[in-house]
């Protein structure tokens, strides 16, 4: 790997105390992710048990609809179609905000099902070592995201045979890693990092963490993200 971008921390020195402070980063994001848990949660009881006695009800009244009037038997199936999108719809938005499985079943099961995921839709072989990292909810999503984003891409631009994710502690941080065998590219971060590389970026960053992007033409790519226990704990 030829080329080497170091992406700076953009946070100082570690804190003396590591409880946040009133109004810092780290108790934003907290309340941010409180909201966004909290609309997720909304969205999938209230609006879900909606949605759901909607389509009872029309399943209860179908049999004798049809009996009826086969045109509005037509209208009924529509709406059993419509409330079908609303629901499939319902999920994405879900899943925007508190990724599939994440807050329920945790950083290391998620990565592996997202990797089982990516392996099975592009025939690309995963390799993933996974260690069970006590990391706070900010910091587990900002790994998540970049591991989805970093196979998203993988699989639209690497052409590789193979890849891999690796999650470990490393003294008193946590490094997250995924490199491909693929044709690489030049790193320049003001030429060509686009929404998904800055948005990694900014993410690891707000977690007081640091990103390093590794590639060059026809070598592969690395992604090493470094997390540091004491920084990141209080998020
Ligand atoms: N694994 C990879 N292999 C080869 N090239 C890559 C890889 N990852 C990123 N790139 C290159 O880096 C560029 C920037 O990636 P980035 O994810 O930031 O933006 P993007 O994928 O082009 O667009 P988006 O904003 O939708 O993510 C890509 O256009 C691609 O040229
Ligand atoms: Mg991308």
């Amino acid at each position: 790997m030829a080329t080497e971008i170091r992406v700076a921390l953009s946070h100082g020195p570690p804190d003396p105390v590591s409880l946040p402070l009133p109004g810092c980063l780290n108790c934003q994001e907290q309340v941010r992710l409180q909201e966004r848990e909290h609309l997720a949660r909304e969205l999938h009881d209230a609006l879900g048990s909606l949605l759901m006695s909607a389509k009872l009800d029309i399943a209860c009244i179908q049999p004798e609809v049809n009996r009826i009037s086969p045109a509005a038997s037509e209208h009924l199936r529509h709406l059993t179609d419509i409330l079908n999108q609303a629901m499939a719809l319902k999920r994405r938005i879900i899943d925007g905000l508190d990724p599939p499985l994440l807050s329920k079943h945790g950083l290391v099961k998620s990565v592996a099902n997202l990797a089982r995921d990516f392996s099975s839709a592009s025939g690309i072989g995963v390799t993933t070592t996974l260690s069970d990292v006590a990391l706070p909810a900010g910091a587990q999503l900002a790994v998540y995201r970049l591991v989805e984003e970093a196979l998203t891409n993988i699989g639209k631009y690497a052409n590789a045979s193979r890849c891999s994710i690796t999650l470990r502690k490393a003294g008193d941080a946590v490094q997250v890693e995924v490199e491909d065998d693929g044709v690489g590219f030049t790193v320049k971060e003001q030429d060509n990092f686009g929404h998904g590389l800055m948005g990694m970026k900014q993410r690891i960053e707000a977690c007081a963490g640091e990103l390093l992007v590794e590639s060059a033409p026809g070598r592969g790519t690395r992604l090493q993200a470094c997390l540091p226990l004491n920084r990141v704990a209080a998020h």
